[in-house]
């Protein structure tokens, strides 16, 4: 059994709309920050001759991209046998935590190990990126930008330990959510008439956020991620049918925030497509602003994050996860898992 794990990503400044080329080329550049503790786990074995590819969530997600996802790797990793896959996050799935990005990036890391060949020059950060887009960020640690254009690529603007920001979660909803980023783009690309205005506007963020991570200048950092956000959302809502993510709660934690604020805790929001609300502070005042959040009606739960490393290889799955039985005894191959 090969098994990786990689975490999920806070966009600060947000991908949203694709160019017309497939594989989730993005419409614009965006910038990101690997989130410690928010993971998912890929364990891949190899299936018997005869049979065909098996990829599934455990619990049961929605199987169809997966299932999709493994037949290009395998054909772009050159895997001649067919594969059984599971993938399993340790937080809720498809209600915009980014699991598809931790779980693509961490699929990714293990079907290039089972490759019969070294995957060389094999794009991982392209096949990652058709698996979910967000997930080619989720391929390196801390803050990362991902760069559109002819070269379309993944950099490190600053490791995980430049600047130990945390990252507070207000899960507002733990289902998962009624429209898909996927639909959702494409939704708001040919049917808002601020999604022009939006493309317009990503350089000018994305410029100030990477100087902002670069001086770890929080008072410059906070209100350009929180109007990145809001931009996004208002985008979306101008489309035909209307998109909107957000539950009562989510917006009851936006004021919250800015209550926080108000008093003197220097606190900034991000949404991504879905109602829960991810809050931005400096260490010291993670335990303040989680106890807030934890107090306003309508919050399931409070998650507690800070910037993270990109995937590994594992030889043992995680203490969180549970695979299901009859992989509890597929043996880790020697030498398989690099850490
Ligand atoms: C709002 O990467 O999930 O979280 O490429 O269609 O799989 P697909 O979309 P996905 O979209 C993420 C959108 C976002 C913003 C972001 O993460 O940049």
């Amino acid at each position: 059994m090969i098994l990786a794990q990689a975490h999920a990503n806070l966009a600060l400044v947000k991908y949203w709309g694709k160019t017309a080329e497939g594989g989730n080329r993005a419409a614009n550049a965006s910038l990101s920050v690997t989130l410690d503790g928010l993971t998912s786990l890929a364990a891949v074995r190899f299936r018997s001759r005869g049979e065909s590819d098996r990829a599934v969530w455990h619990p049961p997600g929605p199987t169809e991209g997966l299932g999709r996802f493994v037949a290009h790797a395998r054909e772009v990793l050159r895997i001649r046998r067919a594969v059984d896959v599971v993938v399993q996050s340790n937080f809720p799935v498809g209600s915009g935590l980014a699991s598809s990005a931790s779980a693509y990036a961490a699929l990714t890391y293990a079907l290039a190990e089972a490759a019969d060949e070294a995957p060389g020059n094999v794009d991982l950060t392209a096949l990652a990126r058709s698996g979910s887009g967000s997930a080619c960020r989720s391929l390196l640690g801390g803050f990362v930008e991902w760069q559109v254009g002819a070269e379309e690529t993944v950099r490190q603007v600053a490791a995980a330990d430049h600047w130990p920001l945390a990252v507070v979660i207000a899960v507002t909803r733990e289902e998962p959510k009624h429209i898909s980023s996927r639909e959702g783009m494409v939704r708001t690309a040919s049917t808002s008439p601020f999604y022009r205005a939006w493309l317009d506007a990503n350089p000018a963020d994305l410029s100030l956020v990477r100087d902002a991570v670069q001086r770890r200048d929080l008072a410059a950092l906070g209100p350009v991620v929180e109007r990145n956000a809001l931009r996004m959302h208002a985008t979306a809502l101008g489309s035909t049918p209307p998109l909107l993510y957000w539950e009562p709660a989510t917006v009851a934690v936006m004021r919250e925030v800015w209550r926080l604020r108000e008093e003197g805790t220097a606190a900034f929001f991000s949404i991504d497509a879905g109602p829960q609300v991810k809050v931005v502070c400096e260490p010291g005042a993670a335990d303040g602003v989680a106890a807030a959040l934890t107090e306003v009606p309508g919050v399931h739960r409070v998650l507690r994050s800070r910037p993270g490393q990109g995937p590994r290889m594992l030889r043992e799955p995680p203490s969180w996860a549970r695979l299901p039985a009859p992989w509890q005894d597929t043996p880790t191959p020697a030498g398989g898992g690099a850490t």
